[in-house]
């Protein structure tokens, strides 16, 4: 089992004719609303990987219809918390030449506390998995917590926080990071990743696949991408990692996650969207990679 200490917004699309410019009132001849935020595409992607996983994470008044929308795509919300702050979200102003700006609001993200992780570990087990991004607080007493607890504690490195990093890399087994993150991790601690004290680190490199590295192993291993119709590519890196976790905590082999990880990297790629347009594992079925 999962337990995602993890973000959830709103994305909130507005499409327009142009940008704002300062003091402009423009009508939205579109809007849309998406689930997004790290956290919730992770937990999407992990339980549309066929893997058990619980939401730790806090939204506001506004949030039920996020927190209903995570129970239908099959995750366990009872470790999200009803606040009395906003639920996170991002504002997307989408021009019809292509150009956006964005607003994010961390909100009730922001408002998360030791006593609700806290409460949420003290159900796992050993060999349960603990994931976390930055998006959220807590993330270095959820991995000293849950490393006491005997869990494994698996991070991504997104959006990078040198503060964050710092605080959680000893207790962390696993870290997934993009190359812009790798880059900042390897310029903010002074050591090359192959270097870093940690069993397993992925890097993945967008269509250029990931690569692995393996302490045990002492090895770095390439593994070049699916080749696919580029349409959107929000979402990519989280889905890759739920997946990721959720077939590692299935019991397949790290290469063998790696692979499926990357097919719904690829799929998700072609998709327009966040974690409503998540792959699952009959959608890379039927895509026949
Ligand atoms: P992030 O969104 O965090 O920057 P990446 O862009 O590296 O993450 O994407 C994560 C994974 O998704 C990659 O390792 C790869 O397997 C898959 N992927 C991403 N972009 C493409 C692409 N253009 N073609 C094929 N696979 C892709
Ligand atoms: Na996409």
């Amino acid at each position: 089992m999962i337990w995602n200490l993890g973000s959830i917004n709103a994305d909130n699309f507005y499409y327009l004719r142009h940008l704002p410019a300062p003091g402009e009132t423009i009508a939205a001849h579109d809007f849309r609303q998406g689930l997004g935020g790290k956290g919730a595409n992770m937990s999407v992607a992990a339980a549309r990987a066929g893997t058990r996983v619980m939401h730790i994470g806090a939204v506001g008044p506004d949030g039920k219809w996020a927190v209903d929308r995570l129970l239908e795509y099959g995750v366990e919300t009872q470790h999200i918390s009803r606040i009395d702050t906003a639920t996170g979200h991002a504002n997307i102003c989408v021009a019809d030449d292509g150009e956006n700006s964005i607003v994010l609001f961390s909100g009730a993200n922001h408002q998360i506390t030791t006593q609700m992780i806290g409460a949420a570990l003290a159900e796992a087990s050993p060999g349960d998995f603990l994931l976390m991004q930055n998006e959220t607080l807590g993330q270095r007493f959820a991995a000293q917590t849950a490393h006491t607890l005997g869990l494994r504690v698996a991070y991504a490195a997104a959006p990078f926080d040198a503060e964050i990093v710092a605080q959680v890399l000893p207790d962390i087994d696993l870290l997934v990071l993009n190359e812009v993150e790798a880059e900042a991790l390897e310029k903010t601690t002074g050591t090359r990743i192959d270097a870093l004290p940690i069993d397993d680190i992925i890097v993945t490199l967008g269509a250029e696949g990931c690569k692995w590295v393996s302490k045990q192993a002492k090895s770095v291993m390439n593994f070049p991408a699916y080749p696919v119709n580029v349409v959107d590519t929000t979402g990519a890196g989280d889905t890759f990692t739920g997946y990721l976790i959720a077939a590692l905590d299935r019991k397949l082999s790290m290469q063998d996650a790696i692979i499926l990880a990357m097919q719904a990297g690829a799929l998700m790629v072609t998709r327009q969207g966040t974690a409503d347009v998540i792959p699952d594992l009959k959608d890379i079925q039927d895509h026949g990679f």
